[in-house]
């Protein structure tokens, strides 16, 4: 098992790029896949978690070409696809299993859906429910509710359905089945939760309508359309450029420029949390043709202050919570995260897992049944640290070794695979800035190559 050695950092003084956005390059490779031809997907990320979605597409039946490792050719089958004779393995990928989900109840074969340990204890009656009501029948472990399931679909209804949980996996799942039934399925999400499905599906041109109700968020749309097949460009996943904004953020005099990075306002919450823990940010959309807004943000570090994290935000930043935990213990005085309940049922419970490192770091912190009470700005202490098998644990962790004296080692740390391949290295230009920087390249199309 691989495990990081992290020491002190210094200031950052840097112009970087990130890989491509986890959660848009599995929408990307599924909505090719059901398009009516051939699409390349530039800027594709390739972690594991993606892969298996690429995987999952040749399994049913879907050409793929891979021509480099951020470039894909998609060829669509008009939304048909041949059955698997083997499981489908969805990996670590709670995004990959729940879409799929959506996606299976289009079919009128069994499609077993499988997954790696933490992906099998993970809560799946949240897309069960919704999908049984269109008219699929899914088999789960019982009495869990977990994968394995078993889905056979086809024939489906449509439905209006209100989510119990903010939650853009289920939303998906929903919206993707609405595509195998025949008129009009509505979502109504209580909170805004990222929007890249719907966006992807705009993309492709498939019509969604948007319209805030009394109940909520509700979008609806109008099965049996076919996606349009087109080229897509995957920006960097502001998720991932997280870490290093908040290791600038919170070290005075450092200067960071992360460039062709997602700026879509569904996920970009932690810009807002930073400012007002008082770093200067400055963010330019430079694209917003492309189905998804991408530009440049720049971050200026400063002392921190504590703040309160919590209520329509929390989707907005879902997972950058450990990452703005660690900004938080940085900072002078206390910060408070709330209703943040959903953090328990991610790859690990986040919420644990935090409050046990940063204990073990000599951090002074309280776990609340949904959120944590960080008391910061003591100095951080180096240690030996666990993941938990979390890569945005094991990310966020590596981030606060910058910040202690001595060594810290991180245990574990292969998950880090599954959404950012080349942290490590760019972990290392930054503790060690001989070292040189990883150099990205931009595509004549905007797209970062990484050669
Ligand atoms: C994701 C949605 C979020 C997020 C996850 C990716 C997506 O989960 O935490 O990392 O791609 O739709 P929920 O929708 O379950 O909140």
């Amino acid at each position: 098992m691989a495990s990081l050695s992290v020491f002190r950092a210094p200031r950052i003084e840097a112009e970087i790029v990130v890989p491509g956005d986890k959660s848009i390059s599995h929408r990307a490779v599924l909505l090719a896949a059901i398009s009516n031809g051939s699409c390349a997907i530039r800027g594709f990320l390739p972690s594991h978690d993606c892969r298996c979605t690429v995987q999952a597409m040749r399994s049913l039946g879907i050409l793929i070409d891979q021509p480099s490792e951020n470039y894909l050719m998609v060829h669509g089958q008009r939304g048909k696809f041949q059955s698997s004779a083997e499981p489908i393995d969805c990996g670590n990928s709670g995004t990959l299993m729940r879409l799929m989900c959506g996606l299976a109840a289009t079919q009128p074969f069994e499609t077993v859906l499988i997954g790696d340990a933490s992906l099998s204890s993970r809560p799946m009656r949240r897309v069960i429910e919704p999908l049984t009501l269109m008219g699929a029948s899914i088999e789960a472990k019982e009495p869990t509710g977990t994968a394995p399931l078993k889905i056979r679909g086809g024939n489906l209804n449509p439905v209006t359905y209100e989510l119990p949980v903010a939650s853009a996996q289920v939303k998906s799942a929903i919206l993707l089945a609405a595509l195998g039934a025949p008129g009009k399925t509505t979502v109504i999400e209580p909170i805004a939760s990222r929007d890249h499905t719907e966006r992807i599906l705009n993309y492709f041109l498939i019509e969604t309508k948007r319209e805030t109700t009394p109940r909520g968020h509700a979008i609806s749309i109008y099965g049996e359309q076919v996606a349009e097949s087109r080229d897509f460009f995957v920006p960097g996943d502001f998720s991932s450029a997280a870490f290093w904004m908040v290791a600038a953020a919170a070290q005075e005099g450092s200067s960071l420029l992360v460039r062709n990075v997602g700026l879509n306002e569904t996920r970009t919450g932690a810009l807002a949390v930073l400012l007002r823990m008082g770093a200067h940010v400055r963010e330019v959309v430079q694209d917003s043709e492309k189905g998804e807004p991408s530009g440049e943000i720049h971050i200026q570090g400063t002392r921190l202050h504590g703040t309160v994290i919590g209520g329509q935000e929390i989707p907005r930043l879902i997972d950058e919570i450990p990452i703005l935990a660690i900004a938080g213990a940085l900072a002078q005085g206390k910060t408070t995260i709330r209703d943040a309940h959903e953090l328990r049922v991610k790859e690990t419970d986040r919420l644990a897992a935090i409050a046990a490192n940063l204990t073990e770091m000599g951090v002074d912190v309280v776990e609340t049944e949904d959120g944590l009470e960080i008391n910061g700005g003591a100095p951080l202490i180096a240690g030996r640290l666990k993941s938990y098998g979390d890569h945005r644990i094991a990310m966020a962790f590596a981030i606060a070794g910058m910040f202690a004296d001595g060594e810290t080692i991180i245990d574990d740390t292969d998950c880090i695979a599954t959404s950012y391949p080349g942290f490590e290295e760019q972990l290392q230009a930054f503790l060690d800035p001989s070292h040189e920087q990883p150099t990205p390249v931009i595509n004549p199309a905007g797209a970062i190559e990484k050669h």
